[in-house]
């Protein structure tokens, strides 16, 4: 199987608190352990790049959301890319490209490939693009934006659809599927740098949440014929606002709260939309990615094939080190992220 490099250690950074609002760098602590041997059937894999994604924010929680919580003095949980360095697995040698959404926070990691679905281990084809796409564009994030407006939102030609957090790892493919399914795409972010990006990769309007005057007004004035699909990533205000515009027989994807990250798992408190949803006849649909897993070779494909037309484009946010996961999370919920959130390793 090989086991290299005996006096090397994994770094790694282990939940250490449940925040109770906005996580803070105290609630994660860094950690040196010797690197793990694999047991049998496993292989061990050396992080290239780490993923950061806002969902993490639902495992520093002690209950259940749609899978457990982190345990407090556990790696904390994400995904991640790197080379097999050792394999105790007939299908995997060393040399081997592994990603996978169980690798954690750390440098090391013990995979095994026979566990199936989202928290399996897929091999990454390096000549196809960059490893690190299998953490964006070809990866969870380009799965959840393919199937979330394709089969949930179903939009159809000449129809207008609005993304939020529109920059982002979901957000811009969104925009840019809409754009190849007929549609007209609305990007709503909270930076003018992040909504000119928006435009040059094809949405046909942008809206600042931030700075808009009044948000419900702007997004009418950007969609005069109504919203007939609503991609939403983050809850709150700007949730609020896009539901005020829906069309008859509108589709809203439910497919993030990113912007009640301070207050995970208290009241969402906001305007309440049951009425508005009879007068439009709209739907609200809740989606999680990982329903359509087994459909997710798909998704990839078409992505790969729509990236190699050139048909779309793909923006990453790079930081370097084990040492800055922290800092790359927090990003996330404070929008300083641009595109895709990644962590080189090296
Ligand atoms: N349901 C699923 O299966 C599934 C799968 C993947 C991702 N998601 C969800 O999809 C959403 C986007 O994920 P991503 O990986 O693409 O993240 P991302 O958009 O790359 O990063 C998060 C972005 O959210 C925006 N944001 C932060 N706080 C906000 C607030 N208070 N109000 C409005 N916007 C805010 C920020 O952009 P601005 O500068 O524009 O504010 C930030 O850059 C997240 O909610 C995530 O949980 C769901």
């Amino acid at each position: 199987m090989g086991r290299p490099m005996q006096n090397v250690t994994n770094r790694r950074w282990l939940l250490a608190a449940y925040p109770d609002g906005m996580p803070s760098p105290d609630d994660w602590a860094f950690d040196t352990q010797p690197v793990p041997d694999p047991g049998p059937g496993q292989i061990l894999v050396k992080a290239q790049w780490l993923s950061v994604d806002p969902y993490m924010r639902g495992r520093m929680s002690p209950g259940a959301n749609y899978t457990k919580g982190v345990g407090l003095g556990e790696v904390m949980a994400g995904g991640g890319v790197g080379e097999v360095v050792a394999s105790n697995h007939p299908a995997w040698k060393i040399g081997d490209i592994a990603e996978s959404m169980s690798f954690g926070w750390q440098e090391w990691s013990v995979l095994a490939p026979d566990v199936f679905g989202p928290a399996g281990v897929n091999k990454i084809d390096a000549k196809l693009a960059p490893i690190e796409s299998s953490l964006s564009w070809l990866g969870m994030p380009g799965v959840t934006a393919y199937f979330g407006l394709l089969d949930v939102g179903r939009p159809r030609p000449g129809e207008t659809v609005v993304v939020s957090a529109a920059s982002g790892a979901v957000g811009q493919l969104v925009g840019q599927i809409a754009k190849l399914a007929g549609c007209r795409a609305v990007a709503i972010a909270g930076d003018d740098a992040k909504l000119a990006w928006c435009r040059d990769i094809g949405f046909d309007a942008a809206i600042n949440y931030k700075t808009a005057a009044e948000l419900a007004a702007a997004v009418k004035a950007a969609c005069p014929q109504g919203v007939d699909v609503f991609f939403d990533n983050t809850a709150g205000p700007v949730h609020d606002a896009v539901m005020k515009n829906l069309s008859i027989g509108a589709r809203v994807v439910i497919c993030g709260r990113v912007a009640l990250a301070a207050n995970f798992g208290k009241p969402d408190v906001g305007e309440r939309f049951m009425g508005q949803l009879i007068v439009t006849r709209a739907s609200m649909h809740g989606f999680l990615v990982f329903d359509w897993w087994h459909r997710r070779s798909e998704a990839l494909k078409r992505l790969a094939a729509w990236q190699r037309e050139g048909k779309i484009r793909f923006k990453e946010d790079v930081l370097d080190g084990i040492e800055r996961m922290p800092e790359a999370f927090l990003r996330l919920l404070h929008g300083k992220n641009f595109g895709k959130q990644i962590v080189r390793i090296g």
